[in-house]
């Protein structure tokens, strides 16, 4: 049987990064919220599921650390080909979000930069997973962005079903987390479809 990291895997062999049903290459939509944490770009960034996207080049051309984390092998290695090596303060990790993560990132993370990565997971135990790891990567008065398919999006992606959010959703999972904003976008994709996501910042409590 396929497994998931081999089921990713297989759509980053096959298909070109322009023909990807997430890829975008005008990232105003994530530089807005990033916008509004004041000197994110010294942050230590971490993405959660990086995957091959231009953010990664993006967030490169300022001083910020960058942890890049993706389940599949296959799309680190493009991501890297694409971007490694090239700047010092850059990891990178073939890890399940959906599982605990190392000690050693516990609490050394400033901003945590999702989109399109937690509405895969699907089973409750995941999620919750998903977010106790928001809760120990993150440090007090870190960030968080979750750019998630909303209610009014696609049911399936990548072949794959997804859980939908609303931003009362997301605000009972973030139970350490104050919202700062959110925005419902309307994202094209390259078949020229709409996907409806919600964009919400989150700040951790200081105490
Ligand atoms: C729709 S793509 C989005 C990629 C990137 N965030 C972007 O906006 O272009 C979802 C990404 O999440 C990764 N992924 C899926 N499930 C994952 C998991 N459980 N743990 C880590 N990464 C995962 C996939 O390999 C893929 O790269």
């Amino acid at each position: 049987m396929e497994t998931l990291s081999g089921h990713w895997d297989k759509i980053f062999r096959k298909t070109a990064d322009h023909k990807l049903g997430w890829y975008e290459n005008d990232f105003s939509q994530t530089l807005k919220f990033l916008n509004r944490i004041r000197g994110w770009k010294q942050a230590r960034i971490f993405m959660p599921g990086a995957g091959t996207s231009g953010l990664i080049g993006e967030l490169m051309q300022t001083n910020a650390t960058l942890v890049l984390n993706d389940l599949s092998p296959e799309a680190i290695a493009l991501a890297k080909k694409k971007y490694g090596g090239k700047k010092e303060n850059l990891r990178w990790l073939c890890l399940d979000i959906s599982e605990p993560l190392p000690e050693e990132l516990h609490n050394t993370i400033d901003i945590w930069v999702d989109r399109a990565v937690l509405h895969f997971l699907v089973e409750d135990s995941k999620v919750e997973k998903y977010f106790k790891n928001v809760h120990t990567l993150v440090k007090p008065g870190g960030h968080v962005i979750l750019a998630e398919f909303s209610k009014k999006g696609a049911t399936k992606c990548a072949g794959l079903n997804v859980r939908r959010y609303n931003v009362e959703d997301l605000k009972n999972n973030m139970v350490a987390f104050e919202l700062i904003a959110e925005e419902e976008y309307i994202y094209t994709n390259p078949g020229g479809e709409p996907r409806p996501y919600i964009y919400t910042l989150f700040q951790k409590r200081s105490t």
